[in-house]
Parts: structure tokens; C-alpha cells; sequence
């Protein structure tokens, strides 16, 4: 019988239950061990999936257990020492997103990856979406012609998850990092992963944490909240690629709009879409300008993309499938954030 991949989870909180649900469904996955700085997590997490090893320290899981592969699903704060930690150790990685605090720290990431010739695969979800993948598809048989223009939003109106993520320190930011990371990467890998050049972003914190208000519950970290809410409410930015191509994104945890939304609308020479809660294109035929909707379910599944996300990283690790949310791509992402957050605080348009 062939042997299984061991798998190790760095940081049981929230979103490590959608890891954790994917591996299962994988017959060729063991979940081998737990780890999390929090005992009473790690243990309410072991007895929930019956996980018998559990660690609070990583040096000490990855010393002990014999690993293929972790999911490192910690604060944002944790994820490069904890990736470094794991690929040191000689054991594939896959990263949450954002990869890092920051692009510095998502290029040693790099490095400790092509230092041990392992894998780094970074949590990019969002390509693995039913309507990315059909835009992608579109895009390869030359729907759109040139794609130059490209805007994209995911905005709340009070919806921060509580916890670390409006704490500076472990999050590195608010809704920008968190919620435009998501947006940022999927305008980067419709536009071909280029190369960004200059950035012009802005961010206000005008609001605050909004505790006091009673609505549904969005998703929530599993962290206790510290009351610290350091971050940006709302955050803007233009970004400029080597070919003169611009992706446009807005994202919020507080903001004064009507209701909560998402979506994307890009433009090319020959075509456009828009992603709602399905797909238009839009174009002219024979002359005549036209409007389709697509007759095909493109929502976005989380538990469907996370699926495919998690199968992909094992295909990657067991067939040397090419990953296709790399090391680079989560770097290009960094810099580009680095690059907003440094704008919003000076004032003018940054170069990369
Ligand atoms: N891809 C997505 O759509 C998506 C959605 C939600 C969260 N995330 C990302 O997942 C990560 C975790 O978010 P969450 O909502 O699960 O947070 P959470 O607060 O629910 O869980 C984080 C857990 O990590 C543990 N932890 C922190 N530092 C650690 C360390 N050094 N070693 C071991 N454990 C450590 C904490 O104790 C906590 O239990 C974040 O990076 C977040 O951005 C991604």
C-alpha cells in the first residue's frame, strides 16, 4: 500500500477547519498531528477531529512527528516564522494568505523554500473559484483581447472578525491585507501575473471597531478579542503593471454603504465581464452591442475552492503537479500591499 502524506497543522483556530475538512476528504492524507500556542484550542481541536498529537511549541511537532506537509493557518504574525520553521525541517508548506506581514518576510519564506528545495505554496483560494477559473478560460481563448483595466471590491459595512485581525502587531493591517489581498490576487492572476510598477493608495480609520452594533454574525476568529483596534477601516488603491495594464481595488471592515458587497468587472480590447453573483460579458456582435449572462453556476464555494486548493497543494507535493500559487505570486501580492500602505501614509503615488 502506498504510504500516506502526514500532514501537520499549524494553528487550529477558525479557517483550519476548512483545511482540516479537505484533508479528510483525501485518501491519500493522514492528519497527523495539531499545534497551537492556545492549549485550550489545541485540545477542544484534537477532540473534535480525534487528533492524538498535539503541540504548543512548532519546533517541538516538527522535531517529534515524521511530516510531509503543513497547513499554516496562524495569525498572519506567525505564518513566516512557522513556514520557515517547517521548510528548515524539510516539510512542504502551505501558507494562508496573506503570505506574510510584509514582502521582506514573504522573501526569506522564499529562500528557507529553495534553500531546502521544498515546496511553498501559498493560500490563494480565491483562485480556485468557480468564476475565476471561467474568466481564465475566457481570457485563454481570446475572449477579451488585451485585458487592461481591471476593478474589483469587498467591502463590509461592520465586519471586522474580531480577535488579532484589527490588532496591528499580529495582523500587519486591517481590511487591506485581510480582505484585498483576496481581490488584489485575483486582478494580478487575470492580468498574467505581471510585474506592478507604482501604486497610488489611501486609507482612512474613521470609524473604528463598530462592538456595540447588533447584526448577524460574519465569520469570526476563534481568538479572543483584545480590544485593540489599531487598523484602517477602509483602504483604496490604483496600481500600475510594466504594460501600462491598472487594477482599481476598494475593501472595508466599516463603511457607511448600503449593504455588504463583492465583484469584479474587467475590460479588454475586444470584451468585458462583470463577476455579481453570477457573470455578464459584454461585447459587440455583428455590430451590435451585447450583453450575456452567463447559464452557468459561478458563485463562489468556499468549501468547493478550499477543496480544490488543498488537492492541488497534495498534486503538487505527489505528482510535481506546477503549483500555481507560488511563492512569487504571494510576493507580488506583498509588495504591491507594502506599497499601498506606504502611499496611504505619504501621500503620493509610491514606485515599486
Ligand atoms: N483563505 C481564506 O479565505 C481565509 C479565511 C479566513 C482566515 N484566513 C487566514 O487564516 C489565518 C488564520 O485565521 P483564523 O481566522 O483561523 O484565526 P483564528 O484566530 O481563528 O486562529 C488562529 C490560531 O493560530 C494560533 N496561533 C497563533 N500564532 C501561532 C503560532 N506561532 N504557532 C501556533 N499557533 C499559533 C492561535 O492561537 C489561534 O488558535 C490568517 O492568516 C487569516 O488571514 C484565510
Amino acid at each position: 500500500m502506498k504510504k500516506k502524506i502526514k500532514i501537520g497543522i499549524i494553528g487550529v483556530g477558525s479557517i483550519s477547519n476548512v483545511h482540516i475538512q479537505s484533508y479528510q476528504k483525501i485518501d491519500s492524507v493522514e492528519i497527523a498531528a495539531f499545534c497551537d500556542i492556545n492549549e485550550k484550542q489545541l485540545k477542544h481541536m484534537m477532540d473534535k477531529y480525534h487528533v492524538k498529537n498535539g503541540y504548543t511549541s512548532v519546533e517541538e511537532m516538527l522535531d517529534q512527528e515524521e511530516l510531509d506537509a503543513v497547513s499554516v493557518c496562524t495569525w498572519n504574525s506567525g505564518h513566516a516564522e512557522c513556514s520557515i520553521a517547517a521548510l528548515n525541517h524539510g516539510v512542504n508548506v502551505l501558507c494562508e494568505k496573506p503570505m506574510a506581514m510584509n514582502a521582506e518576510e514573504a522573501l526569506r519564506m522564499k529562500q528557507a523554500a529553495e534553500k531546502n528545495g521544498k515546496l511553498l505554496m501559498v493560500g490563494l483560494v480565491r483562485r480556485f473559484g468557480d468564476d475565476i477559473q471561467i474568466l481564465r478560460d475566457l481570457n485563454q481563448n481570446k475572449f477579451f483581447g488585451d485585458i487592461y483595466y481591471v476593478k474589483s471590491k469587498y467591502l463590509r459595512r461592520s465586519g471586522s472578525p474580531g480577535g488579532w485581525f484589527s490588532d496591528k502587531k499580529r495582523s500587519g493591517g486591517g481590511p487591506l491585507i485581510d480582505l484585498g489581498v483576496h481581490i488584489l490576487d485575483m486582478m494580478n492572476y487575470l492580468l498574467d501575473c505581471e510585474e506592478p510598477v507604482s501604486v497610488y493608495g489611501y486609507t482612512f480609520d474613521q470609524i473604528g471597531d463598530q462592538v456595540q452594533i447588533k447584526k448577524n454574525a460574519g465569520y469570526v476568529s476563534s481568538t479572543a478579542s483584545s480590544n485593540i483596534y489599531d487598523v484602517e477601516d477602509f483602504a483604496g488603491a490604483v496600481i500600475r503593471f510594466s504594460n501600462n495594464k491598472i487594477a482599481v481595488l476598494e475593501t472595508s471592515y466599516n463603511l457607511f454603504i448600503e449593504h455588504d458587497s463583492e465583484g469584479l468587472e474587467l475590460y479588454g480590447s475586444e470584451g468585458g465581464a462583470k463577476i455579481d453573483d453570477g457573470i455578464t460579458l459584454t461585447n459587440n456582435v455583428c455590430d451590435y452591442m451585447a450583453n450575456n449572462r452567463l447559464l452557468i453556476d459561478s458563485k463562489f464555494d468556499f468549501h468547493k475552492a478550499f477543496l480544490k486548493e488543498i488537492q492541488h497543494y497534495i498534486n503538487c507535493i505527489t505528482d510535481k503537479t506546477e503549483c500555481n500559487a507560488n511563492a512569487d505570486d504571494g510576493i507580488r501580492n506583498m509588495k504591491i500591499l507594502d506599497a499601498v500602505y506606504q502611499s496611504a501614509k505619504v501621500g503620493h503615488e509610491v514606485i515599486i
